[in-house]
């Protein structure tokens, strides 16, 4: 139904609008406007306009408004295109015809999603016959059942090159088509067709409508790549796609809330988890276009990507990338999930509820704009304390929104203004620096801090957590890089601790090169060899497997984080439990093993 560009333009600036519609209707002049009785509701009084240099006409009684075009087809009931052809005429312009090619590309279009459907409906036919036996395990073992697998209409591409080649055949879908749609390959050589996807679990890819316009198959060894997405074609541009946006279209507009994970079986077991919001980019940064559709969802989309380094590079970039799209109310917000986990494996493990704490932790883009701006860079120079404020203020003057940026810019001076301000002097006999000499740095602010931002309330120390946090730093240095953030959140009930706290937050940078040993005289030479040894005297009977420098680093890490979460929350009784069952159940290989021997050593201190 599309006209050439510039047909319409031309059409609306031949006629002129007051004679049109002065044919039925009778116009007085009235300053810049005419005036007259509204030809579409009953009135005594004129209160329809016709403004003829804007080309628009809008009647204040009942709300009728638009172009000439509109007013053809409101006042004559005609279609779009019966009232083009008919205004033309008038105009003596020529219609031209809807070129051949265009009907062709149509056609095209329609042929194109008929074969993916024809696809997408012989994957799902034979992940329930023989050959998709394997596949069919697969998914089970990842804990998939009948409903999630017919929901995501999940399917199984067999191990053979012209399987569905010969199914397409029987639908009678020609081969140049079945090319075209990504689903065939072409082999270089002799110019033989292939089946794109062998041995595959399949993925299909939906428009907005939910209309199948591509695949992706996950491939069940380690064959490489673990997923093959469908090449691009004239229905799949990558990244103007969202995986999932079918489903999760409706929940995330009501709810004004949607998720971004990273991946395929991120957004499945979310909607399992009842987050049915949830949608995925396919395996690349976030673009524009994406970020644009997932704008029409909620006003602030949560990034919700692996806390690992590749998942928060992809966050970064995804910050980059919107800064300069910001408007007034629209942004995004970060949740990382903490390695090693991703939003599948995290929910087996912990349940929708572990997921929705990671999700209520999310952060502004300012302050993970901030965070990503410090992080690693020390502060401890005139210059090193410019070069972060130049970077943020660069960032922050691509904004393009004028109101924003402007709002931006306040936030981080202030910010700025508060982590570069001299720190109160230290306490008596504990540093030893001279005066006016400071160390800043993201990670411990003057107090430990990341300056700026909110301090939580404290939580209680049950069981010891908190001893049970610095001591596994202390005895594992090369953890500390990791934590340090999370450890500099925290404020500390015990005032005695939580001088311990800070001190380690002062050697973040130190420390990499220390192991334990030179740590614990570090501590001590800095005056606390008093509480140190009170907190290893106290722990050294309760068979305290971490504290050994031959524990796994994997393991004590994923004690740290069970700890770190039981102290951030307060039904630690439940939470423990629940760990515990799943320590039984799921966790096998060796470090696991190791960690459910540390649990045991930790259950005891912590439910006391
Ligand atoms: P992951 O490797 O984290 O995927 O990549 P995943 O969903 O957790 O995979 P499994 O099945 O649980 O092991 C995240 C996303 O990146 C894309 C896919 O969209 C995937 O879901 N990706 C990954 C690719 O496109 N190609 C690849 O080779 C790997
Ligand atoms: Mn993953």
């Amino acid at each position: 139904m599309a006209f050439p560009p510039g047909f319409l333009e031309d059409l609306r600036s031949r006629l002129s609008l007051v004679s049109v519609i002065g044919r039925q209707v009778r116009l007085a002049r009235k300053g810049r406007e005419h005036m007259g009785l509204c030809p579409f509701h009953n009135e005594k009084t004129p209160s329809f306009t016709v403004n003829e240099e804007k080309g628009f006409y809008h009647c204040f009684g009942c709300g009728a408004h638009g172009d000439v075009i509109s007013y053809q087809m409101q006042a004559h009931r005609q279609s779009f295109v019966e009232a083009v052809e008919q205004l033309a005429e008038q105009a003596g312009l020529e219609v031209p015809q809807q070129v051949p090619e265009e009907r062709e590309r149509a056609r095209r279009v329609a042929s194109l999603h008929d074969a993916l459907e024809a696809a997408c409906v012989f994957f799902e036919r034979e992940l329930r016959g023989p050959a998709g036996h394997e596949g069919l395990d697969y998914l089970r073992r990842r804990g998939l059942d009948e409903q999630t697998i017919g929901r995501f209409r999940l399917g199984f591409a067999p191990d053979g090159r012209g399987a569905l080649r010969s199914a397409l055949k029987g639908h009678g879908i020609d081969e140049a088509l079945a090319i075209e749609a990504g689903l065939l390959g072409v082999a270089r050589d002799r110019g033989e067709t292939f089946d794109y996807f062998r041995g595959r679990v399949m993925f299909p890819i939906g428009d907005r409508r939910g209309r199948v316009i591509a695949f992706g198959g996950r491939a069940l060894g380690d064959a490489q790549p673990k997923y093959l997405n469908s090449p691009e074609t004239p229905l799949f541009h990558k990244g103007a796609v969202l995986y999932g946006l079918a489903q999760a279209r409706e929940p995330a507009a009501k709810a004004g809330a949607v998720i971004v994970c990273e991946g395929y079986m991120d957004v499945i077991a979310l909607h399992r988890a009842g987050f049915t919001n949830a949608v995925a980019p396919l395996g690349t940064a976030l673009t524009e276009q994406q970020l644009e559709l997932l704008w029409r969802l909620a006003a602030e989309p949560v990034i919700c990507l692996d806390g690992d380094a590749a998942g928060q590079r992809a966050a970064a970039k995804a910050a980059l990338r919107a800064l300069p799209l910001l408007k007034p109310g629209l942004s995004l917000s970060f949740a990382a999930v903490p390695p090693p986990e991703d939003p599948d494996s995290l929910i087996r493990k912990g349940g929708p509820a572990a997921m929705r704490e990671v999700l209520e932790r999310a952060q502004p883009l300012s302050e993970f704009l901030w965070r990503m701006e410090w992080a690693g860079r020390p502060a401890d120079t005139p210059e090193r304390r410019a070069a972060i404020e130049h970077d943020i203020m660069e960032k922050v003057a691509g904004i393009a929104d004028r109101v924003v940026q402007d709002k931006y810019r306040r936030h981080f001076r202030a910010l700025l203004w508060e982590a570069f301000r001299p720190p109160p002097p230290p306490p008596r006999g504990q540093r030893k620096m001279p005066p006016g000499v400071h160390r800043h740095s993201i990670d411990r602010g003057p107090d430990g801090r990341l300056p700026g931002l909110p301090r939580p309330n404290p939580y209680p120390n049950a069981g010891g957590a908190e001893e049970q946090l610095l001591l596994m730093v202390i005895a594992h240095p090369e953890l500390l890089e990791e934590v340090a953030e999370r450890l500099g959140h925290l404020e500390f009930t015990d005032s005695d601790l939580d001088k311990l706290r800070q001190e380690v937050l002062k050697h973040l940078d130190g420390w990499a090169s220390l192991d334990s040993e030179g740590v614990r005289r570090h501590l001590s030479a800095c005056g606390f060899s008093q509480i140190l040894d009170c907190l290893l005297e106290a722990r050294a009977h309760d068979r305290i497997a971490y504290l050994k420098p031959d524990a796994p680093l994997e393991a004590v890490r994923a004690l740290w984080e069970h700890v770190f979460n039981l102290y951030t929350r307060k039904e630690i009784g439940a939470e423990l439990r629940r760990a515990e069952q799943q320590a039984g159940a799921e966790l096998s290989d060796e470090t696991f093993a190791y960690l459910n021997a540390l649990w045991s050593s930790l259950t005891q201190g912590i439910e006391s």
